[in-house]
């Protein structure tokens, strides 16, 4: 870790920190907008992320401040006082947190101060959020000596988004970046929650991490409405199937009952849900197979599916993507994360990895206006003290 941060918390809060901290951001390999549909994904937890180094107060404030937003501050507030606020901004994440491991029912009696630092492109769709949460989570937990699990750290992140923050997202950014392990991407099952990892071994090749710079704006509502979307199609597939969820739908009775959902936009976007989850698993059994080429086909098709059926993608994510894929040394690429900008990724081989940085950059360029920001990405363990 940067030794500097002590200097700043030094600065920041006249006090010396007790303990340093550490949670990553994650990527999807391939399972996009699945996890609130009952279906399987495939992320992984990268090396970067956000860094903590914190200490406990003898009073009841908290006092939070970002290296990453100085001109916000320090935000500080009573451990009583935990209703979301406009003005605390990117607190209300920890804050969040704070509020929901206190209401089930662990003890944080005092308060704290948090100096936070993160490496994760701010709005780049490696969920900085999810990380800053479970970065929080695993610091109280260390902090106030918490008998608290790892998933239930998890599941509280969840919450913060859906019932603090207000996006209605799944459990997948949390779950790959509190149970994130080195070198291995993690085959969840939303419905269940059991989960496989799988080491993420690709030989010759690796994974690009490739940002739009395009800032995800209007993304939650967008989120929101997808979801919104699926849910629909759901409750009339309902009528007629004994279903829970558009994951337990094979592809064949899905197309065999799109009739029932009557809606050309609904049929679209549970068709993305169904053959996603489908292509997820067999992304995963071709991944252990060393089956590449496979691999990176089915990156390919999980593209074209979450840019024509469920539209979420956009000029820059596309134009990055095809660029990715019309270069001779890349097997696959697709968004990942929420989309409507952020970052893609594509299977890139080491030996043209200079020659397709440079052509994927200048495409991008060309055709957009400002540039891509393209590094290999490192698979690293989930949320942890230092
Ligand atoms: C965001 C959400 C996740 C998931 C992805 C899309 O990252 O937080 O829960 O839905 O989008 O796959």
């Amino acid at each position: 870790m940067d030794k500097n941060l002590h200097k700043v918390f030094e600065e920041t809060f006249d006090s010396s920190p007790t303990g340093d901290y550490f949670a990553p951001g994650r990527i999807n390999l391939i399972g996009e907008h699945t996890d609130y549909n009952g279906g399987y994904v495939f992320p992984a937890a990268i090396t970067i992320g956000t860094y903590g180094v914190a200490r406990r107060r003898d009073d009841n404030q908290v006092r939070l401040y970002s290296e990453n937003f100085p001109d916000a501050g320090i935000m500080a507030f009573d451990l009583k006082e935990l209703a979301y606020d406009k003005k605390h901004d990117w607190a209300n994440y920890p804050k969040g947190m704070l509020k929901f491991i206190k209401e089930a029912g662990y003890e944080i009696n005092q308060g704290f101060e948090i100096l936070y630092y993160g490496t994760i492109p701010n709005g780049a769709g490696l969920s900085s959020s999810a990380s800053i949460e479970l970065l929080t989570g695993v610091i109280l937990k260390d902090l106030f000596d918490l008998s608290i699990e790892m998933l239930d750290l998890v599941k509280i992140g969840k919450k913060v988004e859906n019932e603090f923050i207000g996006v209605n997202s799944g459990i997948m950014d949390q779950f790959a970046i509190g149970m994130g392990e080195k070198d291995h991407a993690l085959l969840l099952d939303t419905n269940t929650l059991d989960y496989e990892v799988v080491p993420a071994e690709f030989g010759e090749y690796v994974i690009a991490i490739m940002n739009t710079n395009k800032r995800r704006e209007l993304a939650d509502s967008k989120y929101n409405e997808r979801r919104s979307e699926c849910e629909e199609a759901l409750k009339r597939l309902q009528t007629k199937l004994d279903i829970a969820s558009l994951g337990e739908l094979d592809e064949a009775t899905f197309f065999a009952n799109t009739d029932v959902i009557d809606d050309e936009t609904l049929i679209k976007r549970a068709k993305h849900a169904v053959t996603e989850n489908q292509r997820t698993l067999k992304a995963k059994a071709a991944l252990e197979a060393g089956d590449l080429d496979e691999f990176g086909k089915l990156l390919d098709a999980s593209h074209e599916s979450l840019q024509n059926d469920y539209e979420v993608t956009g000029k820059e994510l596309d134009t990055l993507v095809s660029a990715a894929q019309n270069h001779s040394g890349s097997l696959g690429a697709r968004m990942t994360g929420a989309g409507f900008g952020g970052c893609a990724i594509a299977l890139v081989k080491k030996s043209e990895w200079e020659d397709f940085v440079q052509k994927v950059s200048q495409k991008y360029l060309e055709k957009i206006g400002y540039a891509t920001d393209i590094y290999q990405a490192s698979i690293d363990d989930g949320a942890r003290k230092l």
